[in-house]
């Protein structure tokens, strides 16, 4: 969506807030030895409080109210009872959701408590990249330019992007125009970022495939060469210099 008064703003920002709430709650909440389907309870009751709609659920009738994907499983993990977080694993939590008329998406991948399995170079590199690639954007810049931003900075840590995963617009719903932000340079995709468009920017870094494909359960993504994937999500307002980021309070960059 396009920003165009005051009061679509602050709809943005409150569903925002609400999103980036669960997730730092949910993360927080995450312990060893707990399913992802008590952690995906736990966030459903934080969307409750606050009046908000699960949006994988209200749009894609999706199996959860999150989507909690562990180690090999890159995205859109189905929680459940019988996936029991262990310490050291690769969890990703994405929370999307819908309040008053205004959609907001952010996610963020981070290792359960001790690395013991090596894998907090790979979340840092997302966070940073996503970092880098947001304070990169402003209204007239081409949106292939971040994807090439993404790409160059995860091989210049020894990494690799998924190619048919993407961020997009987001605000009067989930995926809206422009529908693909890549993580590598899109040669055809000649569009620019506009000032005052609402967009939700993702990582998707990988160790070792370069592209997610999806399991016989219809929803989980791996990697079509197996390794792991981290993924980090903001949902912001495009400006003539640094974006509003509105899913801040997420705290993933802390
Ligand atoms: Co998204
Ligand atoms: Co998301």
């Amino acid at each position: 969506m396009s920003i165009t008064k005051e009061s679509e703003l602050i709809g943005m920002k409150k569903v925002s807030d609400v999103v980036a709430y669960t997730l730092k709650e949910m993360k927080n909440f995450a312990r060893p030895g707990m399913t992802t389907k008590e952690l995906d309870n736990f966030g459903a009751g934080i969307l409750k409080d606050f009046g908000a709609k699960s949006a994988p659920f209200a749009v894609y009738k999706f199996p959860g109210w999150t989507c909690i994907s562990i180690d090999n499983e890159f995205c859109h993990g189905i929680p459940s009872t019988k996936k029991i977080i262990k310490e050291g694993d690769l969890i990703n939590i994405d929370v999307s959701a819908e309040l008053d008329g205004f959609w907001s998406d952010n996610g963020a991948s981070f290792v359960m408590g001790e690395d013991k399995n090596g894998h907090q170079k790979l979340v840092d590199a997302s966070k940073e990249i996503l970092q880098k690639g947001i304070n990169y954007i402003k209204g007239g810049v081409r949106i292939s330019d971040i994807g090439h931003l993404i790409e160059t900075e995860a091989k210049r840590r020894g990494f690799k992007v998924i190619k048919n995963l993407t961020g997009h617009g987001v605000g009067r719903s989930l995926h809206e125009e422009p529908s693909e932000i890549a993580n590598f340079k899109d040669r055809f995709n000649r569009t620019r970022f506009k000032k005052n468009s609402v967009v939700a920017i993702e990582t998707f870094i990988s160790t070792h495939s370069t592209h997610a494909v999806t399991l016989n359960d219809g929803w989980t993504m791996v990697g079509n060469k197996g390794g792991y994937m981290a993924q980090h999500e903001h949902t912001i307002v495009v400006t003539d210099n640094k974006p509003i980021i509105l899913t801040e309070k997420n705290a993933i960059w802390d």
